[in-house]
């Protein structure tokens, strides 16, 4: 197998590592201290010799971010769609700064701030092909997907391998759905999904050769069927933002975020087990299976507690983060 020397954000030296207590209070300290820095100056008449000091960005930048360079998005007239009520988080709701302000999306920067790189993304126009050990392969537009399948609002819990997790809702359909419409051939056992591969549009994707680009991830087919995997094109009652994975992902909410592949434009069915990024990057931290489990550790995190973007309240990890019912008999003991 190919080694892969990624430098990973989380091999930070020592010294550069921030500690939890003073992330927490980063935002109210860095408001207090800009606040008090911009009365002196104010006072001395220095107000520009504050360039290069930034308030905390807002949640109308944060949202959106990239968006002067870019079409709308299509299918705004699709949200909100009707909420499905089984599904609950049990847990306060993220909100939307929250979990817009803090994500991974490796093709456009290591960072957690990927909405200072999206300004080159065009998610519009888009497709989705549909190929591979089926007998009805298609290719979707994005009119397609909002039109021909059936969207709905989920409550899911997400959390990320990196202990992170969020409560969102997402709008979306059952990849089943789609499934349904390609139909499979018997000898199918695999989804492999793809994103988009374009240099041009994304920093990261262009300067780092050492990632296996493009991201790609799969599924069995008995998990791609499953009742809670969700093809999302939306996020709290609107089409995804870029930094969610414009215009189309999955989400899996039993599995660590990694899973959850966004901005695909190819789904394949395959007879074997497909490649996937960072399997491939880093087999022995990262499994093909990759469901939420408290007593395997991860190499860099102990998974046994997770902490919530915006309130960095604890909790305790729950087995398939808590999707053991819907879940459970896919993983027999
Ligand atoms: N999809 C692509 N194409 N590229 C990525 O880097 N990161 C994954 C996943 N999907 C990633 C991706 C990881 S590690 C996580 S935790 C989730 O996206 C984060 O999703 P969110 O930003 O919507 O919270």
């Amino acid at each position: 197998m190919m080694q892969y020397h990624i430098r990973r954000p989380w091999q930070l030296h020592e010294s550069r590592h921030t500690p939890e207590s003073v992330w927490n209070n980063r935002r109210q300290h860095r408001r207090e201290f800009l606040q008090s820095v911009g009365r002196s100056a104010a006072a001395a008449g220095l107000a520009g010799s504050l360039i290069g000091c930034r308030e905390p960005a807002t949640e109308e930048e944060i949202l959106s971010a990239g968006s002067e360079t870019t079409a709308p998005l299509p299918g705004a007239e699709h949200f909100p769609a009707p909420r499905n009520p089984m599904f609950e988080y049990g847990r306060e709701e993220t909100s939307r700064r929250d979990a817009a302000e803090y994500s991974n999306f490796y093709e456009f920067t290591t960072s957690k701030e990927v909405w200072r790189y999206i300004g080159d993304f065009q998610p519009v126009p888009w497709a989705v092909t549909v190929d591979g050990l089926c007998r009805n392969p298609q290719t979707f537009d994005l009119d397609d997907l909002y039109r021909n399948f059936t969207l709905e609002e989920r409550d899911y819990r997400f959390r990320c391998v990196e202990t992170w997790a969020m409560c969102v809702p997402w709008t979306g359909f059952t990849l089943r759905e789609l499934l349904q419409k390609v139909d499979p051939l018997p000898d199918a056992n695999y989804v492999a999904f793809e994103t988009f591969d374009r240099p041009e549009e994304a920093p990261t994707r262009r300067k780092s050769t050492e990632f296996p680009w493009p991201y790609r991830e799969g599924l069995s087919l008995e998990e791609a069927r499953n009742e809670l995997t969700l093809l999302a094109t939306g996020v709290f009652g609107q089409p995804l933002p870029k930094q969610h994975g414009a215009p189309v992902r999955l989400v899996l909410p039993w599995k660590y975020g990694f899973k959850s592949i966004k901005s695909i434009v190819r789904i394949t069915l395959t007879k074997e087990r497909p490649p996937t990024f960072w399997n491939e990057a880093w087999p022995d931290a990262y499994g093909f299976i990759a469901n939420v489990e408290p007593d395997i550790p991860h190499p860099s995190w102990p998974q046994t507690s997770e902490w919530m973007l915006g309130t960095r309240e604890r909790h305790e990890t729950v087995r398939f983060n808590g999707y053991g019912e819907f879940v459970g008999h896919l993983y027999p003991a």
